[in-house]
């Protein structure tokens, strides 16, 4: 208390500013104005940086490595302050996955996916007549695994340089004090209004008379007090005692089924990072419960052996082969990944040389492929989530990318305790054939078990170049993630883009099923056009991901990017 007062009062006296108008959410000299802030899309920085979906949330970061912290500091003090100024995805009530390599070549899988709760069983979501009901594996209580988010955190905190104390703060002085909203984060709150009234069982800070309107001040003093029970007694202080109890509470009043054995027994989960190289490149990425990692290989590991650089960006030549590796990478998706302490995933089989081959045998150039008739393959052996990537002065790379899975999850907020349950128990399988909110099938290997973690699309992932540190890079969207990101990096490595025009330039996507390819809106007309003659269906959509990523340049230099698909920022020095 006393260093926020500190800290509060140093910064009024340098900015002359009303006591009531603005507070300081990091320290003396080093204030972050949470009523007035900017949105910066890329800038190169000598030493650190942070790419988030929020300007305040990558500010803390920065700030965090300027102070001392390294960047692991900044990646928990970022998603802290995401879990207040981005309630729609940041998150206490979800999960994620946090991929680093430290600067002495070590690498980190930090698995902190959420996970079903003791009581899950395989048919839950099913009716009597054996009918899938995923309005509950969708909304409200039901919905949700036990929440990992928070475990992640403090699984971190052995390899951060700064007390977790501190590293809070700024997350606490946000919730306390509020923060300005924008234009988008205010419509985004207002449409989701009906929903917080139907799935929460006590009143939230989310709704109020009226409607929200760029610039109101969103205050969230119940996830204070959360957060500040964590800055007491660590995880114990979210997963047992009053934080535990109050969960339960909500639970029970909305038919629930977390119970405190299930928050006590969570636990993070080390994994061991998928890697392979493509070109002259190594990439990390992460493996499963994320399937992000093993689509990717696969991906790029299908499209390697073609001049993909001769072909050219968004060519129907390199879409086309693209498309294709995306359909029949997504087909194993499906069949053969799962939680790896439930399912035996053929990892090595499926990123093997001569697999993928195989799988691209009947690959023709001329005409689309059909779902129908691409399987998985045989192996003889498993919309709003949010993406950060920091790099510190010293060469740590971090990509954490965390969730709620839909827009504020379940939408039902802990009462009294003010944050937001994931409903990622929707990406499971709920019934063989029948696809979760993002289109995906699943079957046996993502069936529900009690305790087991649900599959993930999440691709938070990292690259070397030259054997040295290069790039850090994810995105939320869903199923789309995998296809986003092997984009970004193929627009990096074959058609030598920078990383702005990297991640901005137009995508597309295809997942197996539905059979599809659905392209953003200033995706090329022509090459669309040539893709419709050739047998795709084609979708537009406005918007696939929020990409942010950083990359050292030769020179030392962190060229950084925040998505132009939303508010997303980056920060440094
Ligand atoms: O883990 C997954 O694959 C999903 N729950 C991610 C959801 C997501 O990215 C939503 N974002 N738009």
């Amino acid at each position: 208390m006393k260093t926020i007062l500190l800290s509060f009062a140093f910064f009024l006296l340098l900015s002359g500013i009303q006591a009531q108008k603005v507070v300081s959410v990091v320290g003396p000299g080093k204030a972050i104005n949470p009523y007035k802030y900017s949105i910066v899309k890329k800038a190169t920085y000598a030493k650190a940086a942070v790419s988030s979906a929020h300007p305040l949330a990558s500010q803390v970061g920065a700030v965090i490595m300027k102070q001392g912290g390294n960047a692991f500091d900044a990646a928990i003090a970022t998603q802290l302050a995401l879990a207040v100024v981005y309630p729609g995805a940041g998150n206490l009530g979800g999960g994620g996955f946090l991929l680093a390599r430290r600067s002495n070549g070590e690498l980190l899988g930090l698995d902190y996916r959420e996970a079903a709760p003791a009581a899950a069983s395989r048919d839950m979501y099913l009716d009597q007549q054996g009918n899938a009901n995923i309005s509950l594996s969708q909304n409200g209580h039901l919905a949700s695994g036990i929440p990992g988010t928070v475990a992640g955190l403090f699984a971190t905190m052995p390899y951060a340089k700064l007390p977790f104390a501190k590293l809070v703060q700024p997350a606490i002085d946000l919730a306390e004090y509020g923060f300005v909203l924008t234009e988008r984060e205010a419509s985004s709150l207002n449409s989701t209004r009906e929903s917080f009234l139907k799935y929460s069982t006590r009143p939230t800070a989310f709704t109020k008379e009226g409607r929200w309107k760029a610039g109101d001040t969103l205050v969230q003093k119940e996830l204070a007090a959360t957060l500040k029970r964590m800055q007491k007694d660590g995880a114990a202080g979210f997963y047992e005692g009053e934080t535990a109890k109050l969960i339960v509470e909500e639970m029970q009043r909305g038919k629930g089924i977390i119970t405190l054995e299930d928050l006590k027994s969570y636990t993070a989960k080390l994994r061991e990072p998928i890697r392979f190289n493509y070109r002259d490149h190594e990439v990390i990425s992460f493996a499963p419960p994320s399937s992000g990692g093993i689509l990717i290989a696969q991906m790029m590991k299908m499209i390697e052996k073609f001049p993909m650089n001769s072909y050219g960006f968004q060519t129907t030549a390199s879409v086309q082969l693209m498309i294709e590796a995306e359909r029949r990478a997504y087909a194993d998706r499906a069949e053969h990944m799962g939680d790896p302490d439930f399912w035996k995933v053929p990892v090595d089989t499926l990123m093997s040389e001569a697999y993928l081959t195989d799988r691209m045998k009947d690959y023709d150039p001329n005409k689309a492929g059909v779902s129908t008739q691409i399987k998985a393959g045989v192996v003889s052996e498993s919309e709003e989530t949010t993406h950060l990537s920091v790099i510190d002065a010293a060469g740590n790379l971090v990509a954490v990318t965390t969730t709620l899975n839909g827009g504020y999850g379940s939408r039902t907020v802990v009462g009294g305790a003010g944050f937001l349950l994931n409903n990622e128990m929707d990406d499971f399988s709920v019934k063989p054939g029948v696809p979760n909110m993002y289109g995906a099938l699943g079957g046996e290997a993502n069936a529900i078990v009690p305790g087991k973690r649900m599959l993930s699309s999440m691709t938070p992932t990292l690259m070397l170049k030259n054997k040295k540190p290069y790039l850090t890079i994810g995105t939320p969207g869903g199923t789309t993630i995998p296809t986003s990101v092997f984009q970004a990096l193929v627009n990096l490595i074959d058609f030598k883009m920078d990383l702005d025009d990297a991640i901005n330039k137009p995508k597309f996507h295809h997942q197996w099923f539905p059979d599809e390819v659905v392209i953003e809106r200033d995706f090329l007309v022509d090459t669309k056009k040539k893709l419709e003659a050739m047998g795709y269906r084609v979708k537009e959509r406005s918007a696939i991901g929020r990409t942010e990523g950083i990359r050292i340049l030769p020179n030392g230099q962190r060229e950084s990017v925040a998505d132009k698909r939303g508010d997303d920022s980056v920060a440094g020095f």
